[in-house]
């Protein structure tokens, strides 16, 4: 008879090294539990990053969703391939470079962001598909079968559920098969009740039947063109045929000894997160004192954040200048350029101006299996819920992605970020992400880490790797006070007790304004192996109300 042991230790863990060690961090206790079951049943930590892909598409409808998108980070153990599934969505073919203007050219409020019309054409079912079908070991069907039950079955409302939809009920309550599923009488269901998704549970059937052809062609397909377009979108049957997920190099950046694999273009997060970096390489942060050390952080942000808005777009459609923004002599004089007694206003590195807005959702996932095969995951359908939009009869919660262009150049999307042309809309281009799944090594530690949140991803994610710099524990990374900037709004933006009242001060003395955000922000899922010692730690962020669990298989 087989049998295992199994050790589950809520939010961090750690077990003694030996026979074989799992783990997996997840947002959701029900996608962990969803993982755990698929590599008890033999399958790798691919099989297990698909099957907690549309886990949480099912129970964490508002991060994330098989009608949105997301990268896919992978290191295969056999051959040490490292490899950034882009599962991004694309602009649909007949998108326009100014179709969310008015004739003055002004930005239309909420056409990007509510509704079929801000939907991009989801990459998520393709890249399930790919994980299993390149990588797994498991059958599609067997992989989507935790999500299809939980679709059934139903999930509980959580205080999280009922916070994030207190944010976009007013969207949700104009599309009537979104308020069917997620509302109660067009009200926030009480906590505990439950959310059943049958047409989801269908969808996803038929994509366990036919593969990812079952989503993006045939009834499924056909369903949700005919009810984006009878809503105000612009899908075409063509956009959801021709959807391909693209394989492409990680960004690697060296910090200190530590090697960082993070996502390349279309995501920002790996340039940004390792230009400033290399800034913070010129400095020995050891030797500040912690708030000259923030002061410094800080403003290595303030210009990596810069260059994101000048430089970054979808590679396949711009050139970005990956290696002169990694570049030495490049970095090292911007680290030059920081005045460790003064901020440096954020016009004075260029005079582009932006207006502030917020918003954030998306969500992460480590996993490592026995061999060492590891994901880092963060996918999104960008504001809690996504455009607010089921496509009727197939249970796809539309995201609403095209607000991560350039909708207007160097005006702010809905996170405040300003772009240019290198991220303005075109047909099939898919908008410029800050999601940062990320792989650190040294000679005794991996570390796989990520986190939802909008722009402030990189900047947490960053504060993550200095952490991990530090010999600090996953448990440490998730629960790191957090502070950002982003160029522009040239603030400092830190959560509630993300920097304590005497730094506050001294940070004003050198010129920062500083914006507490109302609450805490991110939602950090991570793994640490620690080789020499044999050891795997996971963490899960307190702020959240995910799992993290290490456990054995046979
Ligand atoms: N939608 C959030 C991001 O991709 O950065």
């Amino acid at each position: 008879m087989k049998f295992y042991f199994l050790f589950i230790l809520v939010f961090s863990a750690y077990v003694s090294a030996e026979p074989k060690q799992a783990a997996i961090a997840t947002a959701h206790p029900l996608a962990t539990q969803a993982g755990i079951d698929i590599l008890q049943q033999g399958g790798n930590a691919f099989d297990a990053a698909a099957a907690i892909t549309a886990s949480l598409a099912v129970v964490e409808p508002y991060s994330s969703g098989i009608g949105g998108g997301g990268f896919w980070l992978i290191h295969r153990a056999s051959d040490h391939k490292q490899v950034m599934i882009d599962g991004r969505e694309r602009a649909p073919m007949r998108s326009t470079h100014d179709m969310y203007l008015d004739k003055a050219g002004n930005t239309i409020k909420g056409l990007s962001l509510n509704g079929p019309l801000a939907a991009g054409i989801p990459g998520v079912p393709a890249g399930i598909e790919h994980l299993v079908k390149h990588y797994g070991r498991l059958s599609l069907k067997e992989v989507l079968a935790p999500a299809i039950k939980q679709a059934q079955a139903g999930f509980a409302v959580t205080a999280r559920y009922r916070k994030l939809m207190a944010y976009r009920i007013e969207v949700i309550k104009q599309y009537p098969d979104t308020a069917r599923v997620f509302l109660d009488e067009y009200k926030i269901p009480a906590l505990g009740s439950l959310i059943v998704q049958a047409d989801l549970a269908q969808t996803l059937t038929t994509m366990a039947k036919h593969g990812s052809q079952g989503f993006y062609q045939g009834a499924v397909a056909e369903a949700m063109v005919a009810s984006v377009k009878a809503n105000g979108g612009i899908w075409e049957l063509d956009d959801l045929d021709k959807y391909q997920v693209v394989e492409r190099a990680p960004i690697i950046i060296d910090y200190n000894g530590i090697t960082i694999t993070s996502v390349a273009p279309p995501s920002s997060g790996g340039i940004v997160m390792g230009q400033a970096l290399h800034i913070l390489g010129q400095f020995d942060l050891a030797q500040y004192d912690p708030v000259t050390r923030k002061h410094i952080i800080i403003e290595a942000m303030r210009r990596a954040y810069r260059d994101r808005a000048a430089y970054l777009g979808d590679p396949d459609f711009v050139k970005v200048p990956v290696e002169r923004l990694l570049d030495e002599e490049y970095t090292e004089g911007l680290a030059l350029s920081i005045d460790l007694d003064r901020a440096t206003p954020s016009h004075d590195l260029s005079d582009i101006t932006t207006t502030d807005q917020t918003g954030t959702d998306t969500t992460h996932f480590s996993v490592v299996d026995t061999d060492g095969n590891r994901v880092a995951a963060t996918l999104s359908i960008n504001l809690p819920f996504g455009s607010g939009f089921i496509a009727q009869g197939t249970g796809v919660l539309l995201n609403n992605e095209m607000d991560d262009f350039s909708v207007k150049p160097l005006t702010a999307n809905a996170y405040g970020l300003v772009g240019d042309h290198a991220n303005a809309i075109a047909p099939g281009k898919r908008p410029l992400s800050s999601m940062t799944p990320t792989f650190l090594e040294t000679d005794d530690r991996i570390g796989i880490l990520g986190t939802p949140g909008g722009s402030r991803i990189i900047s947490m994610v960053l504060l993550g790797v200095l952490d991990f710099a530090k010999g600090n524990p996953p448990q440490s990374w998730v629960s790191l006070p957090r502070y950002h900037h982003q160029y522009l709004p040239d603030e400092v933006q830190y959560e509630q007790g993300g920097l304590s009242s005497s730094e506050q001060a001294v940070l004003k003395s050198k010129g920062h304004v500083l914006k507490e955000k109302n609450r805490q922000y991110g939602n950090m899922q991570a793994i640490m192996i620690w080789k020499k010692r044999g050891l795997i730690f996971a963490a899960s962020d307190p702020r959240g109300e995910g799992r993290a669990n290490v456990f054995y298989l046979p």
